[in-house]
Formats: C-alpha cells, structure tokens, sequence
C-alpha cells in the first residue's frame, strides 16, 4: 500500500519517522515530493523512502497522500493532479483549509480528512484531531489513526469543532510556552537566574500535566490539593483571581477563534 507525501518539510519528516520507527511502513511503502525538491530529496536520503519526479507522478501511484505543505499551496493542485488522485484518501494537516476546499482540489478521491496537529509532534507528542468527509470504512479509520499515531495522540472532532479545537491545542504550546516564558522572568525580578526559573517551571509543568494524566482526578481537585487556606498557594492563585485571570484566557481562546473562522472563509 503506497503513501506519499506532498511536502515533506518539518511535519511531513515527523510523520515519516514515526511511521518508520513504529514498524507501521517500510521505507518502500512511502514517496515524497516538495516544491523545489530540496526538502524530499533530504527525507529521502535521511529515511530511505522514495522521491517522486512530480507531483503527478506521486499521485498516480499512491493510495493514500497526505498534503503536508502550506496552506496556500492547495490552490496549486492543477485539475490533472486532482483527477489522478481518483480513489485516494487525502489526509491534509493544512491550517485552515476545510473539507471543501479539499474535496474540491480532489473531486475523485475516495474520502478526505481534515486534520489539525501541533508542535510537539515533532517529537511523537503531539496531539491531532480529525475529522472525515465522509464515513470512513474501518480500514480508512485505522490507516488514518497509525498515520496519526505516529505523531502522538489523536481524537476524532466534528468540523464544525476544528475552530476551537485549533485555539486549545493548536495554539496552545505557544500558550505554554509563553507561560513558561513569563514565570522566568518574574522569577528573574527576584534573584533567580532566567535558565534556572525556567528549568523549575518546564520540570513543574511536565509533572504536574503527567499527575493530572495519571491521577484522573480533575484540575480543579489537584488545585484543592496543593492550596492551603490562607497559603503561599492561596496567595498566588488570588491575585491571579483578582487580575482576572480565567476572562483573560476566555477573551483569548474567544479571539483564536474568531480569526481562525476567518483563515477559513474562501478568498
Ligand atoms: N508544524 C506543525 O506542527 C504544524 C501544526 C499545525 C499545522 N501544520 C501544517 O502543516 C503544514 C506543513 O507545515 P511544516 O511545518 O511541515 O512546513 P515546512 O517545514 O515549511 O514544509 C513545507 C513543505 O512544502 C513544500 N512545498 C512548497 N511549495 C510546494 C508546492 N508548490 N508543492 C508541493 N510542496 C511544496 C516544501 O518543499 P521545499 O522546501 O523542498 O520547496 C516543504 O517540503 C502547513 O500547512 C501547516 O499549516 C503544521
């Protein structure tokens, strides 16, 4: 079974090398091809899986191609290349682009899914939601979870969801790590080295994710536990309380959204 990537830049890279160290495809199994053609001869080289001539001549001969250059580039895809993808399923992970703009890329394929990964799937812990144009066969399903499953968890969403599913974990390793940024700073105002303050915060920040994984218990009962009335936590957590804090995060996820319905709308 014949996967290509079109785009085989930093995320098509972490896919390929999941996929290859999880034993899900053989090298053989896999082509690329980018724009310019420096990134897929790199891949190919690195990995060991095939480099197309063309875009066309990647389509003809995959079952399964994942779309995995800039969102822009959709509009590339001539007529020829999206008739020659007949009866492929198209995996785009383009910000943006809807299920409609890929079905019409792709008038012929035999489904086209959305999905919306993040950063940290450059290491195999990221996390992507999905969703399917139409009904997948179960095989279609499984196929598009071990792809996805190369770069980390994945959940099935409505497109209708992809918006706010875009703000909470698309954007949001930027959310924390501009949260790790600023904890540092402010621990910098009071005598501790900026790289120290923020070893401190990645290492709190890491275990305290990992205990909310493993406990079950939910956020706001692992609050309880680390507040004492009238604490150092308690202090903390006031003021944060008293600068309103949770509008602030609201207003923001509220504007991701927002500028991420707008991305979307057709030129
Ligand atoms: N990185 C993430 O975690 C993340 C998260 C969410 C969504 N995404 C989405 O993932 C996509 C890829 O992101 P990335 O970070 O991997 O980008 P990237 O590293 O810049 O790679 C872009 C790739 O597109 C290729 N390309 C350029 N023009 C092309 C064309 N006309 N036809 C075919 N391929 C072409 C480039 O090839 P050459 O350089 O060889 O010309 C390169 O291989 C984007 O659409 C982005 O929205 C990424």
């Amino acid at each position: 079974m014949n996967t290509g990537f079109i785009g085989a830049g930093n995320l098509a890279r972490a896919i390929v090398l999941g996929l290859l160290e999880k034993g899900v495809f053989a090298s053989s199994d896999i082509n690329c091809v980018s724009g310019s053609g420096t990134t897929a001869t790199a891949l190919s080289k690195e990995t060991g899986i095939g480099l197309a001539a063309s875009r066309l001549e990647l389509l003809a001969q995959s079952e399964t191609v994942v779309l995995a250059f800039k969102p822009q580039h959709l509009d590339t895809i001539t007529e020829e290349e999206g008739a020659t993808a007949k009866d492929a399923l198209i995996i785009s992970v383009l910000a943006g682009r809807t299920v409609a703009s890929l079905r019409s890329a792709f008038p012929s394929a035999r489904n086209v899914v959305r999905v919306m990964p993040n950063t940290p799937s450059r290491i195999g812990k990221g996390v992507s939601a999905y969703c399917f144009e139409n009904p997948p066969s179960s095989n279609d399903r499984q196929l598009v979870e071990s792809i996805l499953g190369a770069l980390g968890s994945n959940y099935e969403v409505k497109e209708s969801q992809m918006h706010i599913v875009t703000a909470v974990s698309g954007c949001g390793p930027a959310v924390f790590f501009q949260f790790i940024d600023f904890i540092a700073k402010a621990a910098q105002d009071h005598g501790l080295d900026y790289s120290l303050a923020a070893k401190l915060a990645i290492e709190t920040g890491i275990g305290s994710l990992e205990l909310m994984k493993q406990s079950g218990q939910t956020p706001s009962e692992l609050v309880d536990e680390v507040v004492s009335p009238n604490g150092v936590t308690y202090a903390l957590l006031e003021q944060l309380r008293q600068d309103k804090w949770e509008s602030t995060l609201e207003s923001a996820i509220n504007s991701a959204v927002a500028r991420s319905t707008e991305l979307s709308q057709p030129l």
